[in-house]
């Protein structure tokens, strides 16, 4: 039947705490869509203590979507609920009154996902680099032109977006929150390039490409999946390590699609094997230590998110 969506199981009561009045948020535009789900930009008025307008980002679902997805939007909102830290996306309420669409209002990044942004970055490369050198410097470096924004990506910045999402999952980590799709696509980019992990509601369908593999039961994001995750679904912190390791290869690559010309179909037993990815052409050595060091088969051996933000602090304290 149409519109099954629109009706909230009984298991979830409305929440006092986060509900927010329809009547005061003014959708805007859409800003992503995927098969099931939109985010949407709007404004709400006198959200999160803000007196006014705030612009914000609402995630919704599509009138396609049915019961599971209903599910994973309300797991993603409990979730948020939960989870404060500068590097997490933050909830700000939600529109759960029956009759109408079920919202979840999160804070809005005003870079989008970073991505997308690494890759916008890559087209100010030109003409830049060429040194030849082998380690971080080269990867870009871009002033400003012009009234149009510029999407700024220097060596520093690649290190300051590893430490943010590292310093982000360790929280995650802490409270036993397992994000299960950490990706550059899934890390959004607010005002002074500060990083925020979202999407952690296992509702992955909302970005671009081709990223997800589909399965019966939902879709896959294979190649920045643990080998654990794929043979046995066992899903743990350091399977997101794992995860991690891809994301920092997509930053030092400013946004490659990992595994080119692997076929996913291969890829797990590529990875038995002993397979891993080579060292990118701006990748330092130390750097690639770190991303395979998070490629380790046996998960206990791979590094902790905390060991992680220790090693950024350290790089970033030699680089200034
Ligand atoms: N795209 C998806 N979620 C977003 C958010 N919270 N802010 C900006 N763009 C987004």
């Amino acid at each position: 039947t149409a519109n099954r969506h629109l009706l909230l199981p009984k298991t979830c009561p409305p929440d006092p705490k986060w509900e927010f009045p329809r009547e005061r948020l003014t959708i805007e535009q859409v800003l992503g869509e995927g098969e099931f789900g939109r985010v949407l930009r709007a404004k709400a008025i006198d959200i999160g203590g803000i007196a006014g307008a705030t612009t914000v980002a609402v995630k919704t679902l599509k009138e396609n979507a049915c019961a599971s997805e209903l599910a994973d939007l309300l797991s993603e909102y409990q979730l948020l609920k939960e989870a404060q830290h500068p590097n997490v996306i933050r909830l700000l309420g939600a529109c759960t009154t029956p009759g109408a669409p079920v919202y979840l209002i999160i804070e809005f990044a005003e870079f989008g996902s970073l991505r997308n942004y690494l890759r916008r970055s890559r087209h100010l490369e030109s003409g830049i680099r060429s040194d030849g050198c082998s380690s971080l410097s080269n990867v870009i470096v871009c002033e400003a032109e012009g009234t149009r924004p510029v999407y700024t990506v220097t060596p520093r910045d690649i290190l300051s977006f590893a430490w943010q999402i590292s310093k982000g999952m360790a929280y995650l980590a802490d409270i036993k929150l397992v994000h299960r799709d950490l990706a550059a696509r899934n890390v959004l980019l607010a005002a002074e390039k500060v990083c925020k992990i979202s999407d952690f509601g296992l509702t992955r369908d909302v970005y671009e490409d081709d990223a997800y593999l589909k399965r019966s039961k939902g879709r896959v994001p294979v190649k920045w999946m643990a080998p654990e995750s794929l043979a046995d679904h066992v899903y743990t912190s350091k399977s997101d390590v794992w995860s991690f390791g891809v994301l920092l290869w997509e930053l030092v690559t400013l946004g490659a699609s990992p595994y080119p010309g692997v076929d996913v179909h291969n890829l797990y037993n590529l990875l038995k094997a002993g397979y891993r990815m080579e060292r990118p052409a701006n990748c330092s050595q130390q750097l690639y230590k770190l991303m395979t060091s998070c490629w380790h088969q046996e998960p206990g051996m791979r590094p902790s998110f905390k060991e992680l933000v220790n090693h950024w602090e350290k790089m970033l304290e030699d680089s200034v």
